[in-house]
């Protein structure tokens, strides 16, 4: 999943801004000894993620349900997304994959209770539209098809895809600009807005949600909406801010639909619009055509401009950020997505070079796991030899990466793309190394009443917790923990190339345009 990474942020990964005294990092045993015979069956290991997505739910249940998250230190709660039950939408598609009756039908008895058009707090349109909208139509799809069994009351199947119709005409004003790009912070007491830029992963991760609203409820509007918007983003101006073919900038102004600069990447702020353009082509490959060869063109110049070796382990690759065509060897983990989205690609469109580079990908990012005190791989890390912090030069000569923050929150992307891999593969080295990073995130983030995100992933036992659980550990860490060791499902990807269900940026399974 993307996330909006602020400018202030964006500095705070550049080499050397954040140099604090690390402990000397402890290197795990690589993968492939002796854990490997311990490997439980399949059917303990998916058991083994269903009880942590219990422990989880219990606590959110017992302390929080029905505000957004839990605050498992305190057992309190926050209302970071506006307070209409973040955390109980999020993980409906899972407790659904997972067959988990119960929890179902607790949340959808609960959803046709909430009020989409009011709210204490700014509404960000594209959060929103990821967690609440994509979490209420994958539980429509699930629920209308194969898992219909799992609900009690068909009236509150029926409220899923009402109650997304009313959160999209609630945040449908946030369109009317002169360009129709939106603003992406909607005040709803006034029908004020943020006054723009919007960013480009913002702008960019809406089709998906909204072209599925609109098939499944007969009104074309959300998809006129949002195509709109995206029409923007596929034929971007001005020129200069597509420094390489398919690679363009960050910001985007609403009064005009243009780009304001030629800096992004990956990460966080623009790395779900990448995402997205393939995703569409999964969706409907009749309607998105376009979409797919700008996802080609971008995964090309990738390839060819952004791939990037650390000079003290030149077998790792890393995607570099870039600001024009000058590159900045720093990524995060919100970019590990990356290797998963390369190989969905490569596989539906039958190209072995984007799985080969995606597999490459994801192999950089396994070294961020194991490389530190804790097995869990940083928030952002860079690669740059002459800015390697000196008390990070083991690391780095070791790993190929240096750390600039080690907060850990709670992120799939990781996990997420050793999915992909297994899915494209069957090699079970990916599910071992699933196994190993749900076993240690499961150990270091467990405290109170449930799991929290933690501080410092290089020292031992983490270093501190934030006291937040967040809601995209229910509907992505815990999915993908878990479908990667499950059994054969119509959901699941498919090693050919052919796809029933495509998953939003949180995780969501959407049933794809068309499929029975
Ligand atoms: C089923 O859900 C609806 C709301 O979606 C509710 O009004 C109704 O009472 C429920 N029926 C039962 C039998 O619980
Ligand atoms: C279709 O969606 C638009 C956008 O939210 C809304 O204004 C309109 O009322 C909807 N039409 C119907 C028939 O519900
Ligand atoms: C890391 O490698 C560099 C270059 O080879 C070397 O100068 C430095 O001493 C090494 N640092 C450590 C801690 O081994
Ligand atoms: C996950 O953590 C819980 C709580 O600490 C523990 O009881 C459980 O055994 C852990 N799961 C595995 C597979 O280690």
């Amino acid at each position: 999943m993307t996330r909006v990474i602020s400018a202030i942020a964006l500095a705070a990964c550049l080499p050397g801004v954040l140099a604090l005294p690390r402990n000397t990092p402890k290197i795990l045993k690589s993968a492939g000894q002796q854990k490997r015979a311990d490997l439980p069956s399949p059917e303990e290991r998916t058991q083994a993620v269903i009880d942590t997505f219990r422990t989880a739910w219990a606590g959110y249940e017992e302390y929080a349900f029905p505000n957004d998250e839990l605050k498992p230190v305190t057992n309190g709660f926050s209302n970071s997304r506006n307070k209409w039950g973040a955390s109980a939408v999020d993980a409906l598609s899972t407790a659904l994959v997972m067959g988990q009756k119960d929890i179902v039908n607790t949340i959808i008895d609960y959803i046709p209770t909430i009020n989409y058009f009011e709210t204490p707090s700014e509404v960000s349109l594209f959060e929103t539209t990821i967690r609440y909208l994509g979490g209420m139509l994958s539980g429509y799809d699930f629920l209308t098809g194969p898992l219909a069994d799992l609900a009690d009351n068909k009236t509150n199947v029926e409220q899923l895809l009402k109650q997304s119709e009313n959160l999209a005409n609630a945040m449908s004003f946030a369109f009317e600009t002169e360009s129709g790009v939106p603003y992406n912070g909607l005040n709803f007491a006034d029908r004020s807005t943020d006054g723009g830029p919007n960013g480009l992963a913002t702008t960019g991760t809406l089709v998906l949600e909204w072209v599925r609203l609109s098939d499944l409820s007969g009104n074309k509007t959300y998809a006129e909406l949002t195509e709109k918007a995206e029409s923007y983003l596929l034929n971007p101006q001005p020129a200069s801010s597509e420094p390489w073919p398919g690679l363009v900038g960050t910001n985007i102004d609403p009064t005009t639909g243009k780009f304001l600069d030629a800096s992004g990447g990956w990460v966080g702020g623009t790395d779900s619009f990448y995402e997205y353009l393939i995703k569409m082509y999964v969706y409907d490959p009749e309607r998105y055509a376009q979409y797919k060869e700008r996802w080609v063109l971008a995964v090309d110049s990738t390839i060819e401009h952004l791939t990037s070796h650390p000079a003290s382990r030149p077998d790792l690759t890393f995607v570099a950020m870039y600001n024009g065509q000058n590159l900045r060897l720093i990524s995060q983990h919100l970019a590990c997505f990356d290797g998963g989205n390369f190989i969905l690609g490569g596989l539906v469109l039958g190209e072995q070079k984007y799985v080969d580079y995606g597999l490459e990908l994801v192999e950089g990012c396994h070294e961020t796991y194991i490389a530190t005190a804790t097995g869990i791989g940083p928030e952002t890390f860079g690669w740059n030899e002459k800015s390697v912090p000196s008390d990070q030069s083991t690391l780095f000569n070791k790993s190929g990466f240096y750390i600039t923050d080690g907060g850990y929150q709670l992120r799939p992307e990781v996990i997420e793309s050793f999915y992909y891999a297994y899915r494209a593969t069957g090699d079970v080295k990916y599910q071992e190394w699933a196994w190993d990073a749900f076993l240690t995130i499961n150990e270091t983030t467990r405290v109170g009443s449930g799991y929290s995100s933690i501080r410092d992933v290089n020292v031992e036992g983490g270093g501190g917790f934030t006291d937040f659980q967040e809601s995209f550990w229910f509907a992505e860490v815990l999915k993908y923990s878990y479908l990667i060791h499950a059994p054969e499902a119509e959901w699941q990807i498919g090693k050919d190339g052919k796809n029933a269900w495509v998953f939003n940026t949180e995780a969501h399974p959407f049933k794809i345009f068309g499929s029975k």
